[in-house]
C-alpha cells in the first residue's frame, strides 16, 4: 500500500488548542500487576502500570503486539482469562454518585462488579465479532443490556435502544435493531457495538482496538463519532491501539507500553513533539506520514521483542536500543521530565 495515502494525524501540529487534562479523575489505576503462570514460566503481562482516566478526556494506550494493552484493560474490568491473575495494585472507580469504589477488592465473578461492567464502565473488545452474538438480533442484544442494568421494561428498553442507535448515526434504527450482525456492513456493525457500549451512559469507556478491522475511511468516521459522543456525555475513554496515527486523532494523553510496563506517558502533542524514550522515538519513526513518499521505506524497529518469559534485566528495551550504555541503563527510574511527561529511561534528555 502506498503509505502516503494514509491519513496524517490531523490534530498533531495543528493550531487547535489541546484540551486541558485537569478534569476530575474517574478511574485511578495504581501499580497494577497481572501475571500468567504457565508451564514455561511466569509472564508479567502487566507489571506495575499506573494511570488515571479523566472526565471527558481520552487516554491512548499504545505499544507493539503482546506488550500488555488488552490484559491491562481486562485487569481493570476483572475479566483476565485464566491462568492470568491480578497479583497487585488497585483500580478505583469514582461512581456516578461521587463515592469511590476499589474494583480490585471485589470478587471478579460477584454481583457488584457485574453491575458495573457494561454499565458504568463500558468496553469494546478487540475482536469485533466476539462483541456480538451471531444468533440474536442487534435489538435483542442492546435491549438485554439496557434491561439488565436499568430494570427498564421491554418497551422502555426498545425506545432507549432506538435513541442510542440514532445517536451513533445509524439511519432507520428500527430496521437496524431487527437485523442480525452479519446483515450489517463492518462500519454499521461497529456503530452498533458502540451503541451497545453506550446504552447505559457509562462514565468510562474502554475501547480495545475498536477501529483496527475497519478501512481507513470508516475508521475516521468512527473516531469522529466517538469524539462527538464524548463531547455530549463527558465519558472518560481508555483507547487502546497499536496505531499512532489513531492516537494522534483521538487521544488527549498517551501511555506507551513495552513488555508489560509503561515506558512513557505524556500529553499527546508533547509526545509527538518531544518523545523522550528511544522506544517511543522508534515507534514514531515507523509511522506512516503524509508527505512521506510512497517508495520511502518506513523504519522498522530494530531487533525482536524479547521472549516474554525472560524480560531483560534493567531497561527491558536495552536489547533493541541504539542508545544503550551498560551500567547507565541498569536501573531506569520512571521520572517526570516535564509537566505531566513521564519517562522510564536513564538517558532521557540526552537522546531526543
Ligand atoms: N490467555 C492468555 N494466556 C497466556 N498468556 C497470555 C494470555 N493473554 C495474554 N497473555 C500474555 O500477556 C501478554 C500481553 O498480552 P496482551 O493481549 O495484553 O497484548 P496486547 O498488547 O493487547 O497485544 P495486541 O496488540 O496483539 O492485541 C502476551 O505477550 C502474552 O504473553
Ligand atoms: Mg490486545
Amino acid at each position: 500500500m502506498a503509505t502516503d495515502l494514509i491519513d496524517p494525524p490531523a490534530r498533531v501540529g495543528q493550531a487547535t488548542a489541546p484540551r486541558p487534562l485537569d478534569t476530575p479523575v474517574v478511574l485511578d489505576v495504581r501499580d497494577l500487576k497481572t501475571h500468567f503462570t504457565l508451564t514455561g514460566g511466569t509472564v508479567r503481562a502487566v507489571d506495575g502500570v499506573s494511570y488515571t482516566l479523566h472526565r471527558g478526556r481520552t487516554l491512548g494506550i499504545v505499544g507493539e503486539s503482546g506488550c500488555g494493552k488488552s490484559v491491562t484493560a481486562q485487569s481493570v474490568l476483572g475479566i483476565v482469562p485464566r491462568p492470568g491473575k491480578n497479583v497487585g495494585g488497585t483500580v478505583t472507580l469514582t461512581r456516578r454518585d461521587g463515592t469511590n469504589l476499589e474494583l480490585t477488592s471485589l470478587d471478579p465473578r460477584g454481583r457488584e462488579i457485574r453491575a458495573i461492567r457494561g454499565n458504568e464502565i463500558a468496553y469494546i473488545f478487540q475482536e469485533p465479532m466476539s462483541a456480538l452474538s451471531p444468533i440474536h438480533t442487534i435489538g435483542h442484544q442492546i435491549t438485554e443490556v439496557i434491561r439488565l442494568h436499568t430494570g427498564a421494561s421491554k418497551d422502555g428498553a426498545r425506545v432507549r435502544a432506538e435513541a442510542v442507535m440514532r445517536q451513533v448515526g445509524l439511519p432507520r434504527p428500527d430496521a437496524v435493531l431487527d437485523r442480525y450482525p452479519h446483515q450489517l456492513s463492518g462500519g454499521m456493525r461497529q456503530r452498533a457495538v458502540i451503541g451497545i457500549a453506550l446504552a447505559c451512559n457509562p462514565s468510562v469507556l474502554i475501547a480495545d482496538e475498536p477501529t483496527t478491522a475497519l478501512d481507513v475511511t470508516t475508521e475516521a468516521v468512527i473516531l469522529d463519532l466517538v469524539r462527538g459522543l464524548q463531547e455530549q456525555n463527558g465519558m472518560a475513554i481508555q483507547f487502546i491501539t497499536h496505531n499512532l496515527g489513531v492516537i494522534a486523532e483521538i487521544a488527549d494523553e498517551v501511555v506507551v507500553m513495552y513488555m508489560g510496563r509503561q515506558v512513557e506517558r505524556a500529553p499527546v502533542t508533547e509526545l509527538f513533539r518531544a518523545p523522550q524514550h528511544p522506544y517511543t522515538q522508534a515507534l514514531l519513526r515507523s509511522m506512516p506520514r503524509l508527505g512521506r513518499r510512497a517508495h520511502e521505506r518506513l523504519e522498522a524497529i530494530q531487533g525482536m521483542v524479547p521472549d516474554p518469559f525472560s524480560v531483560p534485566p534493567g531497561c527491558a528495551f536495552h536489547t533493541r536500543c541504539r542508545h544503550y550504555v551498560p551500567g547507565t541503563c541498569d536501573t531506569p527510574e520512571y521520572r517526570e521530565v516535564a509537566p505531566r511527561h513521564w519517562v522510564r529511561c536513564s538517558r532521557a534528555g540526552e537522546v531526543s
